[in-house]
Protein backbone atom coordinates (compact mmCIF):
# COMPACT_ATOMS: atom_id res chain seq x y z
CA UNK A 1 0.00 0.00 0.00
CA UNK A 2 0.90 3.57 -0.83
CA UNK A 3 1.22 6.40 2.51
CA UNK A 4 -1.93 7.36 0.60
CA UNK A 5 -3.88 4.29 2.20
CA UNK A 6 -3.39 5.26 5.37
CA UNK A 7 -4.20 9.04 5.66
CA UNK A 8 -3.47 10.63 8.66
CA UNK A 9 -0.95 7.88 10.30
CA UNK A 10 2.31 9.42 8.97
CA UNK A 11 3.52 12.52 10.45
CA UNK A 12 5.95 12.68 7.48
CA UNK A 13 7.57 9.95 4.42
CA UNK A 14 11.24 9.48 5.54
CA UNK A 15 12.04 7.45 2.34
CA UNK A 16 10.10 7.01 -0.74
CA UNK A 17 9.83 3.61 -2.23
CA UNK A 18 11.99 5.10 -5.31
CA UNK A 19 15.09 6.15 -2.56
CA UNK A 20 14.87 2.85 -0.66
CA UNK A 21 15.17 0.60 -3.91
CA UNK A 22 18.00 2.69 -5.62
CA UNK A 23 19.81 2.80 -2.38
CA UNK A 24 19.61 -1.21 -2.05
CA UNK A 25 20.90 -1.42 -6.02
CA UNK A 26 23.79 0.82 -4.58
CA UNK A 27 24.28 -1.90 -1.52
CA UNK A 28 24.30 -5.15 -3.98
CA UNK A 29 26.75 -3.20 -6.16
CA UNK A 30 29.21 -2.95 -3.41
CA UNK A 31 28.46 -6.33 -2.35
CA UNK A 32 29.35 -7.78 -5.63
CA UNK A 33 32.89 -5.82 -5.70
CA UNK A 34 33.36 -7.17 -2.27
CA UNK A 35 32.63 -10.66 -2.65
CA UNK A 36 33.57 -11.21 -6.01
CA UNK A 37 34.62 -15.16 -6.08
CA UNK A 38 32.76 -15.85 -3.16
CA UNK A 39 29.56 -17.48 -2.62
CA UNK A 40 27.20 -15.66 0.19
CA UNK A 41 24.41 -16.77 1.90
CA UNK A 42 21.91 -14.11 2.96
CA UNK A 43 20.69 -14.56 6.82
CA UNK A 44 17.41 -12.53 6.99
CA UNK A 45 15.91 -11.76 10.76
CA UNK A 46 11.98 -12.17 10.47
CA UNK A 47 9.85 -10.66 10.24
CA UNK A 48 11.17 -6.53 9.67
CA UNK A 49 13.67 -7.85 6.96
CA UNK A 50 11.60 -9.96 4.61
CA UNK A 51 10.89 -6.82 2.46
CA UNK A 52 14.85 -5.92 2.41
CA UNK A 53 16.21 -9.58 1.74
CA UNK A 54 13.38 -9.34 -1.44
CA UNK A 55 15.02 -6.65 -3.02
CA UNK A 56 18.37 -7.06 -2.42
CA UNK A 57 18.76 -10.32 -3.63
CA UNK A 58 17.17 -9.59 -6.54
CA UNK A 59 19.45 -6.46 -7.00
CA UNK A 60 22.30 -8.85 -6.75
CA UNK A 61 23.40 -9.98 -10.59
CA UNK A 62 24.34 -13.65 -9.15
CA UNK A 63 23.08 -16.66 -7.38
CA UNK A 64 22.83 -16.50 -3.71
CA UNK A 65 21.56 -18.42 -0.78
CA UNK A 66 18.95 -17.32 1.60
CA UNK A 67 17.96 -18.44 4.81
CA UNK A 68 15.96 -17.32 7.69
CA UNK A 69 16.37 -16.96 11.76
CA UNK A 70 13.42 -15.58 14.07
CA UNK A 71 14.10 -14.64 17.32
CA UNK A 72 12.50 -13.28 20.22
CA UNK A 73 12.67 -9.52 21.40
CA UNK A 74 14.83 -8.92 24.55
CA UNK A 75 12.35 -8.85 27.95
CA UNK A 76 8.87 -6.51 27.71
CA UNK A 77 8.65 -3.09 25.89
CA UNK A 78 11.88 -1.92 24.87
CA UNK A 79 14.09 -2.72 28.01
CA UNK A 80 17.70 -4.22 27.86
CA UNK A 81 17.59 -7.64 29.72
CA UNK A 82 19.74 -8.60 27.06
CA UNK A 83 17.37 -11.73 26.51
CA UNK A 84 17.25 -13.37 22.75
CA UNK A 85 15.61 -16.88 22.20
CA UNK A 86 15.68 -18.63 19.03
CA UNK A 87 12.41 -19.03 17.49
CA UNK A 88 13.54 -20.47 14.14
CA UNK A 89 16.82 -21.17 13.71
CA UNK A 90 19.02 -21.62 10.36
CA UNK A 91 18.31 -24.95 8.41
CA UNK A 92 21.77 -23.54 6.64
CA UNK A 93 25.50 -25.04 8.62
CA UNK A 94 27.24 -22.35 8.75
CA UNK A 95 30.53 -23.57 8.48
CA UNK A 96 33.46 -22.16 6.00
CA UNK A 97 29.85 -20.09 4.96
CA UNK A 98 30.43 -16.22 3.88
CA UNK A 99 27.24 -14.94 5.75
CA UNK A 100 25.76 -11.27 5.45
CA UNK A 101 23.11 -10.80 8.23
CA UNK A 102 20.25 -8.82 6.47
CA UNK A 103 18.01 -6.74 8.48
CA UNK A 104 15.38 -3.72 8.05
CA UNK A 105 16.75 -1.30 11.18
CA UNK A 106 19.55 -1.06 14.05
CA UNK A 107 17.79 0.29 16.97
CA UNK A 108 19.89 -0.04 19.98
CA UNK A 109 21.82 -3.15 18.38
CA UNK A 110 21.20 -5.55 21.09
CA UNK A 111 19.59 -7.68 18.56
CA UNK A 112 22.37 -8.26 16.44
CA UNK A 113 25.02 -7.92 18.65
CA UNK A 114 23.61 -10.92 20.28
CA UNK A 115 22.56 -12.64 16.70
CA UNK A 116 25.81 -11.95 15.36
CA UNK A 117 28.15 -13.35 18.38
CA UNK A 118 25.70 -16.19 18.18
CA UNK A 119 26.08 -16.62 14.34
CA UNK A 120 30.33 -16.31 13.99
CA UNK A 121 30.31 -19.23 17.32
CA UNK A 122 29.14 -21.54 14.40
CA UNK A 123 32.53 -21.72 12.29
CA UNK A 124 31.27 -19.28 9.62
CA UNK A 125 34.61 -18.06 6.98
CA UNK A 126 32.92 -14.87 7.72
CA UNK A 127 29.84 -12.73 8.99
CA UNK A 128 29.19 -9.04 7.73
CA UNK A 129 25.53 -7.02 8.48
CA UNK A 130 23.46 -5.52 5.88
CA UNK A 131 21.17 -3.04 6.88
CA UNK A 132 18.59 -0.88 5.40
CA UNK A 133 18.37 1.62 8.41
CA UNK A 134 20.19 2.64 11.40
CA UNK A 135 18.93 4.83 14.04
CA UNK A 136 22.86 6.22 15.28
CA UNK A 137 21.14 8.47 18.47
CA UNK A 138 19.54 5.11 20.10
CA UNK A 139 22.63 2.62 19.53
CA UNK A 140 23.43 0.94 23.00
CA UNK A 141 25.97 -2.00 21.70
CA UNK A 142 28.64 -1.79 19.33
CA UNK A 143 27.49 -3.42 16.14
CA UNK A 144 29.67 -2.61 12.98
CA UNK A 145 27.09 -2.71 9.89
CA UNK A 146 29.48 -2.72 6.73
CA UNK A 147 26.37 -1.95 4.51
CA UNK A 148 23.92 1.05 5.63
CA UNK A 149 21.34 2.09 3.71
CA UNK A 150 19.98 5.02 5.68
CA UNK A 151 20.83 6.63 9.05
CA UNK A 152 17.73 8.33 9.99
CA UNK A 153 16.69 10.07 13.48
CA UNK A 154 15.57 8.10 16.38
CA UNK A 155 11.84 8.57 16.04
CA UNK A 156 8.96 5.56 15.15
CA UNK A 157 8.79 4.60 11.81
CA UNK A 158 6.92 2.14 9.62
CA UNK A 159 6.81 0.78 6.51
CA UNK A 160 8.61 -1.38 4.27
CA UNK A 161 8.39 -4.25 6.70
CA UNK A 162 8.47 -2.26 9.74
CA UNK A 163 5.33 -2.83 11.66
CA UNK A 164 3.88 -0.98 14.51
CA UNK A 165 1.20 -3.96 16.31
CA UNK A 166 2.22 -6.19 13.13
CA UNK A 167 0.48 -3.43 10.54
CA UNK A 168 2.49 -1.17 7.96
CA UNK A 169 4.44 -3.84 6.82
CA UNK A 170 3.51 -3.77 3.54
CA UNK A 171 3.63 -0.29 3.71
CA UNK A 172 6.09 0.58 0.36
CA UNK A 173 7.47 3.79 1.73
CA UNK A 174 9.02 4.41 4.97
CA UNK A 175 7.46 6.97 7.12
CA UNK A 176 7.36 8.24 10.86
CA UNK A 177 4.24 7.34 12.66
CA UNK A 178 1.88 10.14 13.85
CA UNK A 179 1.63 10.01 17.97
CA UNK A 180 -2.03 9.70 17.90
CA UNK A 181 -1.58 5.97 16.46
CA UNK A 182 0.31 4.58 19.20
CA UNK A 183 -0.46 6.81 22.21
C1 LIG B 1 13.19 -5.12 14.91
C2 LIG B 1 14.16 -5.17 13.75
C3 LIG B 1 15.42 -5.69 14.38
C4 LIG B 1 15.33 -5.16 15.79
C5 LIG B 1 16.25 -3.98 15.92
O1 LIG B 1 12.62 -6.36 15.09
O2 LIG B 1 13.71 -6.02 12.73
O3 LIG B 1 15.47 -7.09 14.38
O4 LIG B 1 13.99 -4.74 16.03
O5 LIG B 1 16.17 -3.42 17.20
P1 LIG B 1 17.41 -3.35 18.18
O6 LIG B 1 18.58 -2.83 17.41
O7 LIG B 1 16.95 -2.37 19.24
O8 LIG B 1 17.67 -4.70 18.75
P2 LIG B 1 11.35 -6.61 16.02
O9 LIG B 1 11.81 -7.17 17.33
O10 LIG B 1 10.49 -5.39 16.07
O11 LIG B 1 10.60 -7.79 15.27
P3 LIG B 1 10.04 -7.84 13.76
O12 LIG B 1 11.25 -7.88 12.86
O13 LIG B 1 9.27 -9.11 13.71
O14 LIG B 1 9.20 -6.61 13.54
Amino acid sequence: MEHTDVPGDLTETLLTEQQIQGRLRELAAQIEIDYAGRDILLVGVLKGAVMVMADLARSLDRHVEMDWMAISSYGSGTTSSGVVRILKDLDTDLTGRHVIVVEDIIDTGLTLSWLISNLRSRGPASVEIATLLRKPDALQMRVEPKYVGFDIPDAFVVGYGLDFDERYRNLRCIGTLSPHVYS
